[in-house]
């Protein structure tokens, strides 16, 4: 898959966003090793705490469908400065789909890339359960 096409699927689920409390609607897209796409759109909830970040529902959404294998992950939003993942994402993102390649966009055309060791250096995951 094509980054554009990967680009214009996380833009489209993004347009899906239920964000009316924040007002700040996210869409992302995680494509697998084998170049499927899964998007997501963060979906708010009355009770704050609820709310579930695009990232994470696109990550449920692929894993949930049985793929284990992931490339990259773009999340586009319409700031300034681009939106990286939130701690709480960073975790879940590395626990998943480990090292991948995370690309931030938004709608004036900025786009950078990142991996995810970058992300989140020091990471905590399951080698140190196993570990102890
Ligand atoms: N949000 C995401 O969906 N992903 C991020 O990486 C940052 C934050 C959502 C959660 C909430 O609906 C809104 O953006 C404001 O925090």
């Amino acid at each position: 898959m094509r980054l554009h096409e990967l680009i214009d699927t996380a833009l489209q689920y993004r347009s899906r966003a239920r964000a009316p409390y924040s007002q700040f609607p996210v869409g992302a897209a995680l494509e697998t090793r084998k170049g499927k796409a899964f998007g997501g759109c963060n979906v708010e909830n009355s009770s704050f705490g609820l709310t579930m970040c695009a990232e994470r529902v696109a990550i449920w959404k692929a894993l949930s469908e049985g793929e284990t294998e992931f490339r990259r992950l773009v999340v586009v939003t319409d700031t300034a400065s681009l939106t990286p993942p939130c701690g709480a994402c960073r975790q879940i993102i590395w626990e998943n789909c480990g090292d991948i390649q995370i690309i931030l966009c938004n709608l004036r055309g900025a786009r950078t890339k990142h991996r995810m060791s970058e992300l989140l250096p020091l990471p905590f995951d399951g080698s140190f359960l196993v570990g102890a």
